[in-house]
């Protein structure tokens, strides 16, 4: 047990960088939010290495799936307001994503912890570094600049020439 639960210390700290380089598509409130779904499974994590018992483990983990469904709102918002091209096999891999991670919370017991674990840093890390990067990706195509970073200058020449 005790070595299982080194295991899952060591393993949680590597994963954390992984994810921190993983995460970062450029898009300020996605990176924000993406950070914060990596800090509650990370949170999950010691959670189930402190041996917490499972009711409070499920509570997190219903938070977790809670704040998924927010981010997953702020993304299809996103999607829509810049009619990325993919939206809707984008959407349906949030549906798949949702429901894989309730699967997850129902399923939740001592022995598949670590299994747990991985499974839910992949299933941000894939889903983040394919759907959401291409999501970036032409969101900034289409003219996205974060509010205190300078517009694309295409942008700052119509400004430019609204305010003559
Ligand atoms: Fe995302
Ligand atoms: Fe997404």
């Amino acid at each position: 047990m005790a070595l299982v639960l080194a295991a899952l210390g060591i393993y949680g700290l590597l994963t954390q960088q992984v994810i921190r380089r993983t995460l970062e598509i450029g898009i300020r409130i996605l990176d924000a939010e993406h950070r914060k779904l990596a800090t509650m499974i990370g949170m999950l994590g010691s959670d189930l290495a402190a041996g917490e018992d499972v009711r409070r483990v499920r509570a997190s983990f219903e938070k977790l799936i809670a704040f998924t469904e927010v981010h997953f709102a702020t993304e299809e918002a996103l999607m829509d307001r810049y009619v990325i091209e993919d939206r809707i096999a984008h959407k349906q891999e949030h549906r798949k994503l949702l429901q894989d991670a309730r699967s997850l919370a129902a399923s939740l017991d001592e022995s598949n912890m670590m299994l747990t674990m991985s499974s839910l840093n992949e299933w941000l890390l894939r889903h983040v570094d394919s759907a959401d990067k291409e999501l970036a990706r032409q969101m900034q195509a289409r003219g996205y600049a974060d509010a205190s970073r300078k517009p694309p200058p295409s942008l700052r020449r119509q400004s430019a020439a609204a305010s003559r």
